[in-house]
């Protein structure tokens, strides 16, 4: 950043883009506080990291853990930002009990029950205050003829897990806005399994109202093109499009390099162009693109750090680790004006 722009008040991010969508960030117990300045300033909806995901929520069967989420709660009721609830059938981060009775599988009977019971304590508790819950997690395969991941919920309940989800949190929750979410959402292969499972629950009558683009993407992929072509597919279902879990990593998914302590220059221009070259499709994209999330606050901490790849930090925001806002900040935020 060059000096005029230092000087320069910042702009607000969610400010710039209020007539488009909204802009969010992940948060956890520490970022919370840390980010605390960040997040009033320049973000209006707020998903919890970790902290509402069901081995957090639920621990051990019928024992609820609501600290942590309530504190998020606290900090958006004060600060006026609105909620996203983050995520209520997953097969990652769930307490085996959920699928075990006793020393025998639980019958699909009782895996249904307690999804519902699930459903309902944290959709009940929080009933009002979250505007959109990502219902269903990743239910989709990356490759392959087979459409859905064979994970413990499907093996319970049968595919029409996906489908009771859906119910049982519009029955807790009807203003509350259901979305089917998921990664590689961009990769023509796994985007059209998307589409294909989104359809077959609008035609059945569920009651889904969005998709969730993660949207965890690097310098290099996806390609524009894909991206296009993908929220092309899921807008035609008419449906809400929110990216839920935006970072944009300096590293190609499969680079093992460690050798860095700051990103390289060509890494920094590249981020900038790719940032401006995303806020330009979502901008395009406006009617369907509702929300706006960033899997985190500022490059002093994110999921990425040590990530795939031990010991290698990351610097996948729009705020650097010491949070001023970086180049990709200004351009985005030049290009609204
Ligand atoms: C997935 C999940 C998120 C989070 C990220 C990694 O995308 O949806 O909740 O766990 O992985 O941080």
């Amino acid at each position: 950043m060059n000096q005029t722009q230092l000087q320069k008040k910042v702009p607000s991010l969610y400010e710039a883009f209020q007539n488009n969508f909204s802009i969010g960030a992940a948060v956890n117990p520490k970022t919370l506080v840390s980010g605390s300045d960040l997040l009033v300033n320049h973000f209006n909806s707020l998903t919890s990291e970790n902290h509402m995901k069901f081995e957090n929520l639920q621990p051990q069967e019928g024992v609820f853990t609501f600290e942590e989420a309530d504190q998020l709660f606290a900090f958006a009721e004060a600060n006026g930002k609105m909620v996203r609830g983050h995520t209520l059938v997953w097969h990652n981060q769930t307490p085996d009990w959920v699928f075990q009775d006793g020393d025998k599988p639980a019958t699909r009977e009782l895996a249904l029950k307690r999804m519902k019971d699930h459903i309902t304590a944290v959709m009940g508790r929080y009933k009002g205050k979250i505007y959109a819950w990502d219902v269903v997690n990743e239910a989709v395969t990356d490759s392959g003829e087979v459409l859905l991941r064979d994970s413990k919920w499907l093996q319970a309940v049968g595919e029409d897990y996906i489908a009771k989800a859906f119910e049982f949190a519009h029955e807790v929750d009807p203003d509350a806005l259901l979305f089917y979410n998921d990664y590689n959402e961009s990769d023509p292969g796994k985007s059209e399994k998307i589409y294909t499972l989104v359809k077959s629950l609008l035609d059945q009558g569920v009651p889904i109202h969005g998709i969730g683009l993660q949207a965890h993407w690097n310098i290099h992929d996806p390609s524009l093109e894909n991206i296009r072509a993908a929220m092309e597919r899921y807008a035609s279902l008419g449906l809400q499009l929110h990216i839920t879990e935006m970072d944009v990593s300096v590293f190609k998914f499969d680079d093992k390099r460690t050798d860095l302590l700051e990103p390289t220059e060509e890494m920094v221009e590249l981020q900038e162009q790719r940032y401006q070259q995303f806020f330009d499709i979502f901008n395009e994209y406006k009617e369907s693109i509702s929300n706006v999330t960033f899997w985190g606050v500022a490059d002093d901490y994110t999921w990425l750090d040590y990530f795939p790849v031990a010991s290698r930090k990351n610097w996948p925001f729009l705020f650097d680790k010491n949070h001023q806002p970086k180049s990709s900040f200004w351009n985005i935020i030049n290009d609204q004006k």
